[in-house]
């Protein structure tokens, strides 16, 4: 009697465990239900356990079959939850996978790398057309002495462009360039002819701001002094340069004009890029438009930079990149360079 009251006492908890389970594991929906349910009936004080330590009062020839009860019980919870798990990690993973797939039907999102203004582009431009003609480039400062600004350039101690008006003068003697030009005894001290080079660089100037000129703008300086260099060399080599530059065959005028560290000095034309010569707004109904400054270097500037004018000759020239640009890309006004709006700027995507 005693005998059967443990057994149907057994079996009638084991059955409520098993039937209370089954209710419970019909609920799981997700991996971490599992994880609950594990804890609630294989944990250190879950009801197995509890009836683990029943069995101590069980007569012992009981024993044997009622802790067999409660393992079956035991491994089959875990057989069930480990199953159920299985399946449910399956579903979740493929949930996420399919959550994190790439739509490649979506639109390309739009990147705005940074690129090279378009005075940059443009004396890269120039840079290579005359390294392909074998100069190199040299770079003077942009504050520099009024010796090589303008003294060792010739120019007289009365020479207007020395005057307050149009430079910027740091200290005494002292100046913001106001010309590339101030690289050229430089480069005599530095280096022995053949000289060929090229010296990109800001200018600056004490000028009143306008849609045409400014108080700081770029220019790019020419030299080449050699043994027999003549007017023909520069008249060939800025032919060349400016028709690579504009990217047709360009025509060229050679006008006379007066620059104090050249001799003679003269002024270079292009024949009306808008008009063809005819006469249009862009060239002032003159057909030429100015482009750059150029001529032989004059002896006593040769002499400064301690070249003997009677072994060597030179010419040289300098123009303004911004002038450039206002005639190859239509710009109609140089402030724009500086202000800074996207709109302007993103005009020119270069490469
Ligand atoms: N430095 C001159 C200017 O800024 C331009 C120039 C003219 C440069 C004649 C030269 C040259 O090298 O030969 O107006």
């Amino acid at each position: 009697m005693r005998q059967l009251g443990f057994e149907l006492f057994m079996q009638q908890q084991i059955e409520t465990l098993r039937s209370e389970f089954a209710q419970d594991i019909a609920k799981v929906a997700a991996t971490h239900d599992i994880e609950a349910l594990k804890v609630k009936y294989l944990g250190k004080k879950g009801p197995l356990q509890n009836l683990m330590k029943f069995l101590k009062e069980v007569p012992a020839e009981q024993r044997p079959a009622a802790g067999k009860w409660i393992n079956d019980l035991k491994e089959e919870i875990s057989a069930r939850l480990e199953a159920s798990e299985t399946t449910l990690r399956a579903t979740e993973e493929s949930a996420k996978l399919s959550a994190e797939k790439i739509d490649i039907t979506l639109p390309g999102r739009n990147r705005f790398p940074g690129r090279k203004h378009i005075i940059t582009q443009t004396l890269d431009e120039m840079i290579d057309i005359f390294a392909s003609m074998g100069f190199s480039v040299q770079v003077g400062p942009d504050i520099d002495t009024d010796y090589y600004n303008f003294e060792a350039l010739n120019f007289a101690p009365d020479h207007p462009a020395r005057d307050m008006q149009d430079t910027f003068y740091v200290a005494k003697d002292v100046l913001l360039r106001t010309h590339t030009s101030n690289i050229q005894v430089r480069v005599m001290e530095m280096q022995k002819p053949p000289i060929r080079i090229i010296a990109p660089g800001h200018a600056y100037r004490n000028e009143t701001i306008t849609a045409r000129s400014h108080v700081f703008f770029n220019q790019i300086e020419g030299l080449y002094i050699d043994k027999g260099v003549t007017f023909a060399d520069l008249f060939a080599t800025m032919d060349e340069f400016l028709s690579k530059l504009f990217k047709r065959q360009v025509e060229t005028r050679f006008r006379p004009s007066y620059f104090p560290f050249v001799e003679p000095g003269m002024e270079v034309d292009l024949r009306c890029l808008t008009c063809g010569g005819s006469g249009c707004n862009l060239c002032k109904q003159t057909g030429w438009l100015e482009i750059m400054g150029a001529g032989m270097v004059h002896p006593e500037v040769l002499k400064n930079g301690g070249i003997d004018p009677e072994i060597y000759s030179g010419y040289a020239w300098g123009m303004g990149v911004e002038r450039v640009i206002l005639l190859r890309n239509g710009v109609k006004d140089i402030r724009t360079f500086t202000d800074n709006d996207m709109r302007f700027l993103e005009q020119f995507p270069g490469v």
